[in-house]
This record gives C-alpha cells, structure tokens and sequence, in this order.
C-alpha cells in the first residue's frame, strides 16, 4: 500500500519567522497518521522550517537548478537543499513553465540534478483550460510527463495539476482527477515496470479539507499538493485528518 503523500507548496509566502511560527502552531495541533506530511517553502525559510517542524514532517523546495554549483546567480543548488534537510523538490510548476519559460527538458534537467544529490523530485504536469475544452488533457499531459521524465529513475513523485484548477476554486472533480492519474500510472508502468508501483500520484488545484478525501478516495490518487489551503494550520490539519 504506497503511503499517502500530503504536500504543502507555499508559493511564495511566509517569512523565515512566519515560517517558524507556523511550524510551532503545528507541532502543538498535528496528530500523526499514516499520511506523509511535506511542506515545501521558500528557499529563505527551509532552515528556521527544518529546527522548529514536528518530527515526522518532511521539508521540500519549491524549486532547484539544474547545475550542480558555480554561476548561477540567484539558483538554488540541490546540494544546498540536502543540506538544509530536504527531502523533496517540485519542478515544473505550471507558474515557472510560464513565468520562467521552463520546457519539459529544463524540468528534466532539474529532476536529474535532484535525484543525483538523494532529492526526490515532484514534478509537475498538468493541462490549461482550452486543452481540457478540446478534450486533449490525456494527450497533453502524457506529453508533458514523458519529456519531464527523460533520464529520469523512479524516486519520483508525480503531481498532476490543471492549470484552470490552480487558486481558481474551480477543483477537478475525482473522476477528472483519476483519469489523469490512471493515465499518468499507466504510462510510469510502461516506463519504469514494477518500479511504477512506489510512485505517488498527486492531485493539485484548489484542495481543501473539504474535498480531499474524496479526490484522494480514488485508486490512482494517492495524495495531493495543496497551495492556498496550505497557509494556516487549521486547514492543513483538516485535510491531514481528511486522509
Ligand atoms: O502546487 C500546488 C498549487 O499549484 C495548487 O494551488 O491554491 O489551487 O491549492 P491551490
């Protein structure tokens, strides 16, 4: 049975005394269960994150290079991120595909660079919304994932988010969410044989404690990346318990 995989992304909120206070608030309100907690915050936060987290809960980035070190003004090496006590890495989030242009080969590039320093990256894939009109989400998605993947082993964890879904409100509803993520098994199963089976599926885009369940009820869900909903501990407890 793969262990559900409750990811939080931040996006870029949360001052390293922000940060620490909610971690603090935290550890006084979690009950543990058998759902993975991660929480992935800005770069600036990871270590005051990483001294006041309950045990347990794992600590990601949002985002790391592609070069191992050396000059890259402003990147974030995957060594530095280890170091600082990460487990996790996301690349690929539809907001850096846009804002920053990355293709499937830099999110590649970058998935590579974190497994090559004990990162496990999660790696975003997900349509817009006049793809999900044409009804070429499947296509389209299955696209982005087999170029996101390219030299890519299975310590993976694979996000499926419709970009329409993301801070809209507009959540996918559990069947949307499974056939995707039926597809995306299929095709990790085609790539990676019976190493597929470890990996996680996650959901994002408007995930909050009151629809969780059902969208993690389904057989390929097996957990979800949550944003907007990820900013105040009441909200993440909700959904941790929903699981
Ligand atoms: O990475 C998760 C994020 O894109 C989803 O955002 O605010 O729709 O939960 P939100």
């Amino acid at each position: 049975m793969t262990q559900n995989l409750l990811a939080l992304n931040w996006k870029m909120n949360k001052t390293p005394a922000e940060a620490r206070a909610w971690a603090e608030e935290l550890r006084e309100k979690l009950t543990a269960n058998d759902t993975e907690l991660a929480v992935m915050a800005p770069a600036v936060a990871l270590a005051s994150l990483a001294a006041h987290l309950p045990p347990g809960v794992a600590l990601g980035a949002q985002d790391v290079s592609a070069h191992e070190s050396g000059a890259y003004t402003g990147e974030t090496s995957a060594a530095m991120l280890v170091d600082v006590g990460a487990k996790y890495a996301v690349v690929g989030h539809s907001e850096r595909r846009e804002y920053h242009h990355e293709t499937d080969a830099d999110v590649a590039a970058k998935a590579k660079q974190a497994q090559a320093n004990g990162l496990i990256p999660i790696v975003c894939v997900g349509e817009g919304l006049n793809v999900r009109e044409q009804g070429e989400q499947v296509a389209y998605t299955l696209g982005q994932l087999e170029g996101s993947l390219v030299g890519v082993g299975p310590e993976v964890v694979i996000a499926y988010e419709p970009v329409w879904a993301i801070g809209t409100g507009k959540t996918a509803t559990a069947d949307d969410a499974e056939e995707l993520a039926a597809a995306i098994r299929d095709a990790l199963i085609e790539r990676y044989g019976s190493d597929a089976d470890g990996i996680r599926i996650l959901y994002g885009g408007s995930v909050k404690p009151d629809n969780i369940a059902t969208l993690c009820a389904k057989p390929n869900v097996n957990g979800a990346l949550v944003g907007g909903a990820s900013l105040k501990v009441p909200d993440v407890i909700g959904m941790n318990d929903a699981l």
